[in-house]
């Protein structure tokens, strides 16, 4: 059995608040200008990835990856942005994911080192307007790092901040770009949402509201 793990890092879009439906929205309302089609099915492509490399596979999903100069493309992506920090005004405490308030202070208590690894730019914004900016001990966003999930930097660069090594950190994500990250970081994995999105991560749960302290102390010590 293994030694018990020392640092959790989170994913934050759609792990500690909903923010991966106002990324849809944002992305759907701007599409839907260019009229190109975007469903749910298709947005699951998108979680975890970069604003500017969500762009071009929404612009090649339409056929239009050739109808932008690279000035166009960062005004799309800017557009898009501006639709999206639009709606996260709103965010408060009360967005938190159920079970997420409750888990980070479990963590705490336990004094198990506490990470967030996001690909996104307003990751900072986000997690202040939530007020559970004091639980983390490390926060790497987008503009830190140079590529987006699914590579590991992100997740790396979160447990070398808070000097952990990947085999002794447990990572949570909802995109299965990102449990690629957190596999190919070394890290164990819990893909919170759909087993068919995410059956390539060490344990699925359904819900943040399944996540205790207990519960993956157990999946972790006894996995390989
Ligand atoms: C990730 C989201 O967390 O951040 C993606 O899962 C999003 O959907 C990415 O595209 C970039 O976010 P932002 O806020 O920098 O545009
Ligand atoms: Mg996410």
């Amino acid at each position: 059995m293994k030694n018990k793990f020392e640092a959790v890092i989170f994913d934050l879009d759609g792990v500690i608040t909903d923010t991966a439906e106002y990324h849809y929205l944002a992305w759907k309302q701007l599409s839907e200008e260019l009229g190109i089609p975007l469903d749910r099915e298709f947005n699951e492509k998108l979680k975890g990835i970069s604003r500017m490399e969500s762009l071009e596979i929404i612009l090649a999903h339409g056929d239009r990856q050739n109808d932008f100069t690279q000035q166009e493309k960062e005004e799309l992506a800017t557009k898009k942005n501006a639709y999206y920090v639009e709606l996260i005004k709103q965010i408060t405490p009360d967005d938190l994911l159920p079970g997420i308030l409750a888990f980070l202070k479990e963590l705490k208590e336990a004094q198990i080192k506490i990470a967030m690894a996001s690909m996104s730019k307003n990751a900072f914004t986000v997690t202040n307007s939530l007020g559970v900016m004091e639980y983390f001990d490390h926060i790497v966003d987008a503009a830190t790092v140079a590529k987006s999930k699914p590579d590991p930097e992100v997740f790396l660069k979160a447990a070398e901040a808070i000097s952990v090594s990947p085999e002794n950190c447990i990572g949570i994500e909802d995109a299965a770009a990102g449990v690629t990250a957190i596999h190919d970081a070394g890290m164990y994995s819990i893909g919170i949402g759909d087993e068919k999105t995410l059956g390539h991560a060490n344990t699925v749960l359904q819900s943040t509201e399944q996540l205790d302290l207990k519960t993956i102390t157990q999946l972790y010590q006894t996995s390989k």
